[in-house]
């Protein structure tokens, strides 16, 4: 009994019976002929032994499948299944050739209720049913000789969940047979689920696409000559050739194992959805993960939606194509990217402004379902072809090997392209005759340049080196200019009026009132806020600068522009600024509603505050901060995040204010390590505080503190727990820990749904995660984004937080006092100066 039970996870039992019996007893068959037959428990095994045709049940199932497996591992490993989703029900399933020539299959304990059968076309004089040792069933006629050719119905090309080697993965365009994978349902079932992997038929140029509940969800890229464009690691190796197939008559992928006595195997998974190539490792008796696709985030089909790029080594992964800008400035910024991007400046298709094309080079092509292909043009014939129709957006060679050879030409959106750092294609893109000049004159500049250095290095004669020098030194000016100008132009080709308004101190006079103590409304770490009223009728609010940011005027200009550039619907807008002398102002719009400190922490105003705004200012702030991290041109680390420093609209939108201010006043470094702390006590994370140690992951930290706040209504400063002497941040750790978090929130709860409990619970979790003690162990900003909108996933278990205890805060407060603290009254801004 022992015996049976052991293995009774990969074999049901009476199969274990069977096969004993039929590997031991009766040695398996080679083949079956007319009048012979399978029935459950016989098997049929190849010559050599590779592979076994039998009756087994998968998973925990005890359905009967007909199906093929590997002969000579211990673990069963079912590469073809016949009845996939017909199952037999008892074990009297029976396999053999019919008086028409046809392998049936019959089940139920009824030799006419037929479970599944080989259509095929021509009857066999002498059917014979093999099974080979590549794991191909073929039903052939004796007197082929063996002809793979001849074969009447071969196994090969109905194909499961599994690509065999030497199988093919694709059409036969004369027969229209089409060969896909298609994985099963669950490990107990193997009726086709909705996971498929297959070329589709009407493409010129052929791809496969994986898709998942038939929408596309991976697809490898066209075949170059060389790989597929989307596989850049696919090259030539010890352990398989590859090979790709297309011409009138057949369209498909193929390979070989180099050493056959490896076994290797690609299986479509539902369960992971992806597509695996695995291998068996004799030593350890197991398959190995070889590679899987998709295999990052860049992969997953479309992403960045139409002409956009996806760069897995980037943050965010999406960016427009150069000469593209986004459909919705919004929704891009939030990470929204499925919109994808438009042209910056529309294409004119006419003989008088004529279109060109720019080369963008290591690319993975984009979807080629909108596509036209010709295998002998050349590339110039190619470009011709594609300017001559106005939808044609991008051609190519078809071909790479060599110089590269052949013509594919792409129309309307290009979709699914992605970057690759080696090995990626080149792809000539459309574009209007104004992004040619500007291209143009960016290469020339930069050739100009590279060729005075090359003058000044080799310094052949002093006239030369004097007549390069002038070149470059003009070059110089002009590439500064442009280069100015494409820096603030911005990244996504906008054109914009870039003079930022420049108040005259008399305007910004006039409108506080003289900067008047009544129009003061409030003291920022950086210099007071005043409130004013322009003669136009826009409220303003002003913020003057200590003058002890000891930043030149040009500086601060520039440093201004750039951040005026920077438009979210969660950042204070800047309307402009104003320089006298030392004497530095920012104008921005005014918030009506003040700052968020004023309603969490005001015990009559915090009950104008239910919790599904509270929830809407926290994903506010989120997004705002998102896009200060993420902003590819600037990367502004706010360095002072706090309740007072989020302003209210009049909707009450939270908007950031104050970012931009640490770049402005610090001049140091954006990331990295200042002996100039600004802060506030309370918000700051352990390593700035301490070690002057700033990232957008000390923002998190303030993020989370913030957080908590909003939830709690308590302050995290002065907070202080009767009993205990933790934190607020301490104090919700210990009660997540006690399953009490609910305790924490402001005001009463009472009527809280059981969807809103779940979400204010999340964002008790998702704070903690953020003021963790490790910055590592904090999630990004774009993360912490993720985990407030999605519901279902499972956001991981937060490891105590840092300043647990009031202790090791006093501590902190201790190692403060050998350097220079300054506290900027009420608003407890510090900013410390360290003479390290
Ligand atoms: C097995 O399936 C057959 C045909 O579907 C059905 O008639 C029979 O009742 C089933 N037997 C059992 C035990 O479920
Ligand atoms: C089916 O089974 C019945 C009874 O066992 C038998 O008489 C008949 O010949 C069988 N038919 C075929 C096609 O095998
Ligand atoms: C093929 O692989 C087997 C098993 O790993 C090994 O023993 C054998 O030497 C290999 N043959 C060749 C020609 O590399
Ligand atoms: C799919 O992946 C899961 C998890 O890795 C694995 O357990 C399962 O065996 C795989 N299924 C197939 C058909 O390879
Ligand atoms: C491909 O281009 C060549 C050369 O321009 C031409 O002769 C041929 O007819 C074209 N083939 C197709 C299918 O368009
Ligand atoms: C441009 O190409 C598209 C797509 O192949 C085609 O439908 C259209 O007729 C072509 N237009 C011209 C003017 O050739």
């Amino acid at each position: 009994m022992a015996v049976l039970c052991l293995p009774s996870f990969l074999f049901s039992i009476t199969n274990l019976l069977l096969l004993l019996f039929t590997s031991s007893a009766t040695s398996a068959l080679d083949s079956i002929g007319p009048f012979q037959s399978i029935s459950d428990g016989q098997t049929l095994v190849s010559k050599q032994g590779s592979f076994r045709l039998g009756f087994f049940s998968p998973g925990i199932s005890k359905n009967r499948y007909l199906g093929i497996w590997y002969n000579n591992i211990p673990t069963r490993t079912v590469v073809w299944v016949a009845n996939r989703c017909n199952p037999i029900n008892d074990s009297s399933g029976l396999l053999t050739i019919n008086s028409r020539g046809n392998l049936v299959l019959f089940g139920h304990n009824n030799n006419e209720s037929e479970v599944w059968s080989t259509r095929s076309v021509k009857q066999a004089k002498n059917p014979l049913v093999q099974i080979l040792d590549n794991g191909n069933l073929a039903l052939r006629d004796e007197e082929d000789g063996g002809n793979p050719e001849a074969y009447l119905w071969q196994s090969f090309d109905y194909p499961c969940d599994t690509l065999l080697p030497e199988m093919k993965l694709g059409w036969d365009l004369r027969t229209g047979l089409k060969r896909s994978l298609s994985a099963w349902k669950n490990p107990d079932d193997p009726c086709p689920g909705d996971f498929t992997y297959g070329y589709e038929l009407g493409q010129t140029y052929p791809e496969a696409y994986i898709r998942n509940h038939g929408a596309k969800f991976y697809r490898n890229g066209p075949w170059n000559g060389l790989r597929f464009s989307g596989v850049p690691e696919l090259t030539v190796n010890r352990f398989f050739n590859f090979g790709f197939v297309y011409n009138e008559d057949d369209v498909y992928y193929t390979y070989k194992l180099i050493n056959e006595s490896v076994l290797s195997r690609i299986v479509l998974n539902q369960t992971t959805s992806t597509r695996e190539r695995s291998v068996w490792v004799e030593a350890e008796q197991a398959w190995k993960q070889y590679s899987s696709l998709p295999r990052d985030y860049c992969d997953h089909y479309g992403l960045c939606g139409a002409n956009g790029k996806c760069v897995i080594s980037q943050n965010p992964v999406c960016e427009c194509l150069d000469g593209f800008k986004p459909k919705s400035d919004e929704d891009w910024n939030n990470m929204e990217w499925s919109e994808g991007c438009e042209r910056s400046v529309p294409l004119s298709c006419q003989e008088r402004y004529k279109d060109g094309f720019v080369k963008f080079v290591g690319l993975k092509l984009p979807d080629t379902t909108h596509s036209w292909v010709n295998k002998t043009m050349n590339l110039k014939e190619c470009r011709a072809k594609c300017l001559r129709n106005c939808s044609c957006m991008a051609y190519t060679n078809s071909d790479i090997r060599g110089e590269g050879s052949g013509c594919v030409l792409w129309f309307g959106d290009l979709v699914d392209i992605r970057g690759f750092p080696e090995n990626g294609q080149d792809l000539y893109i459309r574009m209007p005759a104004s992004e040619l000049e500007k291209k143009r004159k960016a290469i020339v500049d930069s050739k100009v340049k590279t060729e005075a250095i090359i003058v000044a290095v080799i310094g052949v004669a002093f006239a030369m080196l004097f007549v390069g020098f002038a070149i470059a030194r003009n070059r110089t000016v002009d590439l500064k200019a442009s280069s100015d100008r494409i820096k603030i132009d911005d990244s996504r080709g906008r054109k914009e009026d870039l003079e930022l308004p420049m108040f005259k101190q008399s305007t910004i006079a006039i409108a506080t009132n003289n900067f008047s103590l009544e129009n003061k409304i409030g003291e920022g770490g950086y210099g007071p806020v005043y409130r004013g009223l322009l003669q136009d009728g826009q409220e303003i609010a002003v913020k003057r600068l200590s003058p002890s940011s000891g930043q030149g005027v040009n500086e601060f200009k520039n440093e201004v522009i750039l951040i005026s550039k920077l438009n979210h619907r969660n950042l204070v807008r800047l309307l402009g600024c104003c320089i006298k002398g030392e004497d530095k102002m920012l104008v921005y719009e005014y918030m009506p509603n003040k700052s968020l400190d004023t309603f969490i922490f005001d015990e009559k105003q915090s009950k104008l505050l239910d919790w599904s705004q509270r929830f809407k200012i926290i994903h506010g702030i989120a997004r705002g901060l998102v896009y200060l991290h993420q902003d590819s041109r600037l990367r502004i680390i706010h360095r002072d995040l706090k309740a007072s420093n989020v302003l209210l609209d009049r909707d009450m939108n939270p908007k950031i204010s104050d970012f931009g201010l640490a770049r402005i006043s610090g001049g140091d470094q954006i990331e990295g390590n200042t002996n100039r702390v600004v802060g506030t006590y309370g918000y700051m994370a352990p390593e700035y505080a301490l070690d002057g140690k700033f990232s957008t992951k000390s923002d998190v930290f303030s993020f989370g503190t913030l957080m908590l706040e909003i939830i709690s209504g308590m302050k995290s400063r002065g907070f202080h727990h009767p009993h205990l002497g933790v934190t607020l941040i301490g104090h919700a750790w210990r009660l997540m820990q006690e399953g009490r978090a609910l305790e924490l929130i402001d005001g009463d709860k009472s009527n809280y749904s059981k969807n809103v409990t779940q979400e204010v619970l999340r964002c008790v979790h998702v704070s903690l995660l953020c003021v963790q003690q490790q910055p590592g162990d904090r999630p990004s900003m774009s993360s912490v984004l993720l985990m407030l909108s999605s519901t279902d996933s499972d956001l991981p278990e937060p490891k105590p937080p840092g300043y647990f205890m009031e202790t090791y805060c006093l501590a902190e407060t201790d190692s403060f006092s050998s350097k220079h603290v300054s506290f900027s009254n009420n608003d407890i801004t510090i900013s410390i100066m360290d003479a390290r």
